[in-house]
């Protein structure tokens, strides 16, 4: 099965069980979790459920797919992303994203933690993506392309629409929430990056690094979606501080930013 005829028959599989339509997507990365939650009389889906949805490495940590409102928007909420670090192919990582589209999302929100490298950058700090290098992934689009979801070279000069990054920015002043805005690199992962990776980074114009987010930000815009990226910085990148890196720290600094990070999205949500 090709990766588009995975992501149909994943369609269908929900399908059976409900016909929300989302106006919008939300992929939770680190810290968000608590936004699922925030959901009155949600319609929960455990990812094992659907057909075609990659199965979770995590033990313990099962994925699920949670429909329903915050404010005025219908949204699907992705709790059970997928990373290429874990070894799955490029077509497996971007399925949820495209499953959201399918169901009707026209705006794909994309969270994510991430490491500084833009020195003006701190721990804590959240940054709107304004655009993206992913060369150093495979692309999600690699092999035959399907027509019905978009075109074989689709263009990537505005992946994060600039009014979207306006809408951000003003939901965070809202709040009362200072935001960054900046570039976000994909690197492949596990491992976090050297200081030499994380210079290099620097010098090709990234202000900030992480495992997710780039190539499904590509598969959205592929499918025509708006994509709006928000990075949780939780840790300045290897060697920008003399500090070691571990995922202890990056999952302190995103439960402590979780109430904010849930915030800024909720009134991102409302407002578009
Ligand atoms: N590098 C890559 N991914 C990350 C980092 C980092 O420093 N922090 C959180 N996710």
């Amino acid at each position: 099965m090709t990766g588009y005829e995975k992501v149909r028959t994943a369609e269908k599989s929900v399908r059976e069980r409900t016909d929300f339509k989302p106006d919008i997507a939300i992929v939770l990365g680190s810290g968000l979790g608590a936004l699922a939650e925030q959901i009155e009389n949600p319609i929960v889906i455990p990812t094992q459920e659907i057909a075609c949805y990659p199965k979770s490495t995590v033990s313990g940590h099962a994925g699920k797919l949670v429909f329903g409102r915050i404010g005025n928007k219908n949204v699907a909420i992705v709790s059970g992303r997928v990373h290429y670090y874990e070894g799955y192919e490029m077509d497996e990582v971007v399925l949820p994203v495209r499953l959201m589209i399918l169901l009707g999302a026209k705006t794909v929100i994309l969270t994510n933690a991430a490491g500084g490298i833009n020195p003006a950058f701190h721990s804590g700090d959240f940054m709107i993506l304004t655009g993206q290098i992913a060369q150093f992934v495979p692309s999600p689009l690699r092999g035959a392309n399907d027509e019905s979801f978009g075109p074989r070279f689709p263009d990537m000069s505005e992946i994060y629409d600039k009014n979207l990054v306006q809408k951000a920015v003003e939901a965070a002043k809202e709040i009362g929430l200072e935001v960054k805005k900046g570039v976000y690199l994909q690197a492949s992962g596990p491992n976090y990056e050297s200081p030499e990776e994380v210079r290099a980074f620097g010098r090709l114009g990234a202000d900030a690094v992480g495992m997710s987010t780039a190539v499904e930000a590509i598969a959205a815009k592929h499918m025509g979606s708006s994509v709006i990226g928000i990075s949780l910085i939780t840790n300045m990148a290897a060697g920008i501080q003399n500090e070691k890196l571990s995922h202890e720290e990056v999952k302190k600094a995103a439960d402590e930013r979780s109430a904010a990070f849930v915030c800024l999205v909720k009134r991102l949500s409302e407002k578009l």
